[in-house]
C-alpha cells in the first residue's frame, strides 16, 4: 500500500485521500444463473484490486494503473457518460458515473486479480472503485446500492451485459465462507467453507484460453432466458419448473429449451450443494460441481475444449468434482481434491494440455476471502 499512496504523489503531485480494496472471485456452483434471479454460491479470492483515489480542482478525471505508470488517461468530469474514450479505463468511468460524481479525481490502481482468467479482475477493479468513492464522498450507499451501480457501469458503460454475482460477491465476501447469493434480492447467507478441515483443497485452473465467442456468446445466453421468460409470461427461469418446461416444450425452440433446462437444473443444484456443504457431505457436493459442468457444456454450450479437458483429467486423476466458472468460452476451471492428491491432479491437467499442444495451465489456490473495504487516510 505504502508503494501505491508513493506512485500516486509522483504521477499527480498530491496525496492520497483514500486506499480501497476488492477481491476477484470464483463461484462453486450456479454459474449463468445470476441474470435469471437464481441462486449462486461464489466465494471472494485472496487475489484483489487495489486503488488509491483523491478529488483534484481540475474538473478533471485521471486514471493510472501501477502496472502500467506511463499512460495517464484523462478527460473532463462532464464527459464521462456512456460512449466515452477509455481502454480499461471504462470500468472506472462507469462506476463514476453510476454514482453521480460531479467533481474531478485523481485515481490510481493496482491490479493483483489475474485478468482474462475468469476470476473477475473487472468487478474487483470496479468494486475497489465504488467503495473509495463511496468513502472519499461520504455517500453512505449500502453494499447492494454498490453491487447494482457496479453492474450498470459494466452493462451500461463498459457494454457487458453481466449478471450481479461477480460485483455482490466481491463486495460482500466473507473469510473462510461461501456466500450463497439471491440475485433477486441481493440478500445473501453464509455458507461455511472449509476444504481444509475436510483435507481437501479447491484448485483453480486457468486454461490460458480465450475464445473470441465470449462477449457475443455470452449476450445470446442471456438472451435465450429472457426469451423463454417472455414466451412463458413469467418474470425469469427462477419461476420455471421442469414440469412447467416440458408441459410447454412446443412454445419455445429446441435451443430455449436446453437453455432452459440448465437454468432450472442449476437452481436446484445450487440449494442442493449447500445442503450438501452444511452437512459436510464434500462427495455430493463434488457430484452436484461435475453435474453443474456437464450441464454447462451439453445444455449451455459455454465450454470449451480447454476447460473439457481441465475438468476431465481433474476427474481421472481422482478429483471429488470439477467444473469450469464464470462465463466460459474460456477462464478457469476448479476441482475439488483431497489435499494429498493434489500434485498427481496438477500433472495430470498439465500432461492432458501438453499431449493436445494447449498453451500450459496456471494454477492457483486461495481460501475464501473478506470482501472490499476502503480506509480514508490522514490528510497529513
Ligand atoms: C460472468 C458474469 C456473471 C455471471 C457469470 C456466469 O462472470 O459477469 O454475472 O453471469 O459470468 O455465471
Amino acid at each position: 500500500m505504502a508503494a501505491l499512496e508513493q506512485t500516486f504523489l509522483e504521477l499527480f503531485g498530491h496525496k492520497a485521500e483514500v486506499l480501497a480494496e476488492a477481491p476477484g472471485r470464483v463461484n462453486l456452483i450456479g454459474e449463468h444463473i445470476d441474470y435469471s434471479e437464481g441462486f449462486v454460491l461464489p466465494f471472494a479470492i485472496a487475489d484483489r484490486t487495489y486503488a488509491a483515489i483523491a478529488r483534484n480542482n481540475d474538473g478533471l478525471v485521471r486514471i493510472a494503473s501501477q502496472q502500467r505508470k506511463s499512460r495517464i488517461f484523462t478527460i473532463d468530469i462532464n464527459a464521462v457518460k456512456p460512449g466515452s474514450a477509455g481502454d480499461w479505463e471504462k470500468y472506472v468511468l462507469g462506476v463514476i458515473w453510476t454514482m453521480g460524481v460531479s467533481s474531478g479525481v485523481d485515481i490510481l490502481v493496482d491490479g493483483h486479480v489475474p485478468s482474462g482468467a475468469g476470476l473477475s479482475s473487472s468487478a474487483a477493479l470496479e468494486c475497489s472503485v465504488a467503495v473509495g468513492l463511496n468513502s472519499l464522498f461520504g455517500l453512505n450507499k449500502t453494499l447492494e446500492e454498490l453491487a447494482r451501480a457496479t453492474q450498470k457501469a459494466e452493462n451500461d458503460y463498459v457494454g457487458m451485459p453481466c449478471g450481479i454475482m461477480d460485483q455482490s460477491v466481491s463486495l460482500m465476501g466473507r473469510a473462510g465462507a461461501a456466500l450463497l447469493l439471491d440475485c433477486r434480492d441481493l440478500s445473501t447467507e453464509s455458507v461455511p467453507f472449509d476444504v481444509a478441515s475436510a483435507q481437501l483443497e479447491l484448485l483453480i485452473i486457468d486454461t490460458q484460453a480465450h475464445h473470441a465467442l465470449v462477449d457475443g456468446g455470452y449476450a445470446e445466453r442471456r438472451a435465450s432466458c429472457e426469451s423463454v421468460a417472455a414466451k412463458f409470461a413469467i418474470p425469469s427461469m427462477r419461476h420455471l419448473t421442469m414440469d412447467l418446461l416440458d408441459t410447454r416444450k412446443s412454445e419455445i425452440t429446441e435451443t430455449e429449451y436446453i437453455r432452459a433446462r440448465h437454468a432450472v437444473t442449476e437452481i436446484q443444484r445450487v440449494k442442493d450443494a449447500v445442503a450438501a456443504l452444511r452437512a459436510n457431505d464434500f462427495e455430493t457436493l463434488g457430484r452436484l460441481i461435475n453435474e453443474s459442468h456437464f450441464s454447462l457444456r451439453d445444455d449451455y454450450t459455454v465450454s470449451c475444449p480447454e476447460l473439457d479437458v481441465a475438468v476431465d483429467a481433474s476427474l481421472a486423476a481422482g478429483a471429488l468434482g470439477s467444473r469450469m466458472v464464470g462465463g466460459g468460452f474460456g477462464g478457469s476451471a476448479i476441482a475439488l481434491i483431497n489435499a494429498e492428491h493434489i500434485e498427481k491432479v496438477k500433472e495430470a491437467i498439465k500432461a492432458a494440455y501438453a499431449q493436445r499442444n494447449f498453451k500450459a495451465p496456471r494454477f492457483f489456490t486461495s481460501l475464501p476471502s473478506e470482501g472490499a473495504s476502503a480506509q480514508l487516510l490522514q490528510s497529513n
